[in-house]
């Protein structure tokens, strides 16, 4: 039967990473999804039979209730609301490898406490009760129920003094085994969590989100070891992995480092923030247009790429974009999306958006490979994105972005930018692409200017 039950992990490991790499192409990425949830649910039956947890009643009920919810968040939850739900859901899989370490502690033979049984209990605790708080006080942030960045007296040495406390905790504990240290590594560990949350804010909440992630697939790959639960190890690592290699790619792209990110580091500096200019920026240099002039250019161009940003996602224009872009495409145009990998709030932000509309994804180009086809693109329609098409991150070394990839739309033949007014973006800077020669304003609302487009070249 073990033999059997090992063999059902590996297929369930097998399926994970098969799932994983699905998740890495937008055609894949349903079926990946698929793909991973049938390898959860081989690991879930797997662990049932090996425990002799075969109680029916139970496990439907568990199904029921935990699939109803499941479905029932998925199906309500905003694209824009993303953030928070995967960090309640990764503070749930902390919480629960929270509880098991405490429960194990308390039900498992005395023969089960080796060193590196207890090694891994002290870790399943301690990271599992960082990553509950951290998430919590995360979502409640993204919720707008906590401040931004709240800066607390002595934050930092506060922080280091919790960090040292909890590994002295842990490490006492795995030498005398008493109870209470483990509760009370708990607690220290719950409060490290808010702290190590608390003063981050901003731009780089997504990054803390990642990050947890991937504590939380660590606290499970630890409590694994506890429950010598071969499939919890191997999933637990590849989450806690992927969740470090999302936070990389996140922060090349900001152009923040990891550590800015953890301590708290001020996306603009004092001074930068001094220096910043306001709308003044803009007076006199900004050529606005309407729709019935872009619509005339639209009719004309062979290539257009649409650069959609976090106001797409806001204004919901996902559906009116696609319908523009078929509208071009029926009149001979060669239409595609330039997809920058921070573009929204969230990883993957912008491929799920506009694969709701049905955007065929070979469509969606990334921007290393679309960078070298602006040159040769006749119109570019920016369509609520501003510091990803930003080229002062290119050519202004004193730019709080300078040196974060961008979108290079600003070589294109003409440029034709979407936006409500000449407010800044997520950096809070002024974007010098607004008063270049080769750019038109359309400002509006970009579902309904996106109307007028598809009405405007209709009636050509
Ligand atoms: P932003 O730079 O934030 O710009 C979005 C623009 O959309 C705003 O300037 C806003 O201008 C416009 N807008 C808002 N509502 C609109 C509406 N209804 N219709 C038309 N326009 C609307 O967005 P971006 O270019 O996508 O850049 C993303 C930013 O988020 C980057 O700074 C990035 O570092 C940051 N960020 C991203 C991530 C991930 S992983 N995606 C994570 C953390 C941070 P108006 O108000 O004038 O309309």
């Amino acid at each position: 039967m073990s033999e059997l039950i090992n063999l059902a992990y590996l297929v369930a490991a097998i399926l994970f990473i098969m799932g994983l790499k699905g998740l890495s192409s937008p055609r894949t990425a349903v079926r990946g999804n698929l793909v991973g949830a049938v390898g959860m649910l081989i690991a879930i039956l797997a662990t049932l039979v090996e425990r002799q947890v075969l109680s029916f009643g139970w496990i439907i009920a568990g199904m029921v209730v935990g699939g109803g919810i499941g479905a029932y968040i998925a199906r309500m939850v905003k694209m824009t609301a993303m953030p928070q739900m995967v960090a309640l859901l990764n503070g749930f899989g902390g919480g629960a490898s929270l509880l098991v370490a405490l429960s194990q502690f308390i039900l498992a033979p005395e023969s089960d406490h080796t060193v590196p049984w207890l090694v891994a209990l002290a870790l399943s605790t301690l990271i599992g009760a960082v990553t509950l708080t951290g998430s919590v006080v995360a979502w409640a942030k993204l919720e707008g129920f906590a401040e931004q960045a709240m800066k607390l007296p002595a934050q930092g040495t506060l922080r280091v003094a919790l960090g040292l406390a909890v590994l002295v905790v842990a490490a006492f504990f795995v030498w005398l085994e008493w109870g209470f240290l483990l509760f009370l590594l708990a607690v220290v560990a719950l409060v490290l969590g808010i702290l190590l949350v608390i003063a981050i804010g901003g731009a780089d909440m997504p990054v803390v989100i990642a990050l947890l992630n991937s504590y939380s697939g660590l606290a499970a790959a630890a409590t694994g070891f506890v429950l010598m639960n071969n499939g919890l190890i191997i999933s637990g690592s590849l989450v806690g992995a992927s969740g470090i290699i999302l936070c990389q790619i996140m922060c090349k792209a900001m152009n923040r480092s990891l550590g800015a990110v953890l301590f708290g580091g001020a996306m603009v500096s004092e001074e930068q923030m001094a220096s910043i200019p306001g709308k003044e920026f803009y007076e006199g240099k900004v050529k606005s247009c309407g729709a019935e002039e872009v619509a005339m250019l639209l009719a004309d161009a062979q290539r257009v790429v649409i650069a959609p940003g976090y106001g797409l996602a806001v204004a919901q224009a996902q559906y009116a974009t696609e319908e523009l872009a078929k509208v071009l495409g029926k009149r001979g145009a060669d239409v595609k999306y330039a997809i920058h990998p921070v573009a929204g709030r969230m990883p993957g932000h912008m491929n799920v958006l506009l694969a709701e509309a049905k955007v065929p994804y070979e469509r969606l180009v990334e921007m290393d490979n679309i960078n070298p086809e602006f040159p040769q693109t006749d119109v570019v329609l920016v369509l609520g994105a501003n510091d990803v098409t930003n080229p002062a991150a290119r050519e202004d070394a004193a730019s709080p972005i300078y040196g974060m990839p961008i979108l290079d739309v600003d070589k294109a033949r003409t440029v034709v930018v979407v936006k409500r007014s000449l407010s800044p973006g997520f950096a809070g800077i002024p974007n010098p692409l607004f008063i270049n020669d080769n750019t038109l304003m359309l400002f509006g609302d970009a579902k309904a200017v996106l109307q007028d487009l598809v009405r405007a070249v209709q009636e050509l």
